[in-house]
């Protein structure tokens, strides 16, 4: 195979075979083991939908039940964890913060035995109830407040939001914090989970596996992007400066990119956006429709025409920043929420790939010099 035929990315190229999601991209179609994103979005839980992640099927009442009540013992972390955060400098990158956590979690919880399911089992419910307790610890400590005791009585999202703010979410936003997670608990082989694949055929421990994912989620090309969104739409301002900005950018740039439009694998509207922006009208239904939403509003329909004949139209970092925000949530923990989400869908590749696991290994097309003569050092010109 010569160089010239390496998709750059390897788009395209499978890379494993997978029965948890699929992506129709022109057809705008999202599916976590057969069943529609839109509708997981707004019929089922946080909780549940990772549950159909990791298990293949909808869990009975029952096992609902036992899935809640394993999560909710398991949200505390060790204590020395904590004080391993509050030394993190308060102007680190919340997504560095939590990848660090993540891998010294599992210095307290060890589960380095990868062929033990009882143990891997217990480290995938760790890991999903620990995520938004890390979180939200930096979040609070950074500032000099302290971290917020998880609490037994509110389910997945409510907890999160309640260690973040301090106060309970109203049930509108509950709702929209859980379908933000279910909206962004998988995406099939994007960056961060083919990541956790190529780590956790290693048989690196589970924690290892999620440090290594969170990093790759943390880049502004993935997870990144959503903050990058915002940043933009701030930098625009009002509506009505949309236009002569973009005439700006294109003149400065024919090739100029608006972040949060186009995605590798759709060429219509990401149907995550398009749920999104139900969810956005929802809580702006109960705080003010923010001016950063008259802009994204905006910005489409100024894009839609340039972009759209090339099938680049918003993916779901256009409009999760904007809710986020309405929602008090700092730029910063914008990726480190959709991380909070994506843990379900690492996890439940990661459990798929031991499944007849082999090492990743895959080869490359060798550009460099060979036969090259070794200059001893006081000879070297
Ligand atoms: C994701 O949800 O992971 C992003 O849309 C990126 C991707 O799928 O490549």
């Amino acid at each position: 195979m010569s160089a010239m035929e390496i998709p750059a990315g390897l788009a395209d190229v499978p890379v494993t075979k997978s029965a948890i999601s699929i992506i129709d991209g022109k057809r705008a179609m999202l599916s976590y083991r057969g069943i529609a994103v839109e509708t997981l979005a707004k019929e089922s839980s946080f909780e549940e939908t990772a549950w159909l992640l990791l298990k293949g099927q909808l869990p009975t009442q029952r096992e609902l039940a036992d899935f809640h009540h394993e999560l909710r013992q398991r949200r505390k972390v060790h204590y020395k964890l904590i004080d391993v955060i509050k030394n993190f400098p308060a102007d680190g990158h919340p997504m560095d913060a939590l990848q660090a956590s993540i891998a010294a979690l599992g210095m307290f919880y060890p589960a380095r035995d990868v062929k033990n399911a009882a143990s891997n089992w217990e480290a995938t419910l760790r890991l999903i109830a620990a995520m938004p307790t890390v979180v939200t610890a930096f979040a609070r400590l950074r500032k000099g407040d302290e971290p917020i005791e998880p609490h037994p009585d509110l389910d997945h999202a409510g907890n999160f939001y309640y260690m973040l703010f301090g106060r309970e979410p109203s049930p509108s936003v509950r709702k929209v914090v859980d379908a933000c997670l279910i909206l962004h608990a998988e995406h099939n082989m994007n960056a961060s989970t083919f990541t956790a694949r190529v780590t956790g055929s290693s048989l690196a421990n589970p924690y290892a596996t999620i440090a290594a994912a969170i990093g790759s989620l943390s880049g502004p090309l993935h997870g990144g992007a959503n903050e990058e969104v915002l940043e933009q739409l701030s930098e625009i301002g009002k509506a009505e400066n949309a236009k002569a900005w973009m005439d700006a950018k294109k003149a400065a740039d024919p090739s100029f990119k608006v972040m949060g439009m186009g995605h590798r694998v759709y060429k219509v509207k990401d149907p995550r956006a398009t749920v999104l922006q139900e969810l956005a009208e929802h809580v702006f239904a109960e705080t003010t429709r923010p001016a950063m939403y008259e802009v994204a509003l905006e910005l489409e329909k100024i894009c839609v025409p340039i972009y759209g004949p090339k099938g680049v139209y918003p993916n779901v970092d256009f409009f999760s920043g904007v809710v986020y925000s309405s929602l008090g949530i700092p730029t910063d923990i914008f990726t480190p929420v959709f991380a909070i989400a994506r843990v379900a869908g690492w996890l439940a590749h990661w459990l798929e790939q031991l499944q007849g696991n082999r090492i990743y290994r895959p080869e490359q097309t060798y550009t460099g010099k060979t036969d090259v003569a070794y200059i001893p050092l006081e000879k070297r010109p």
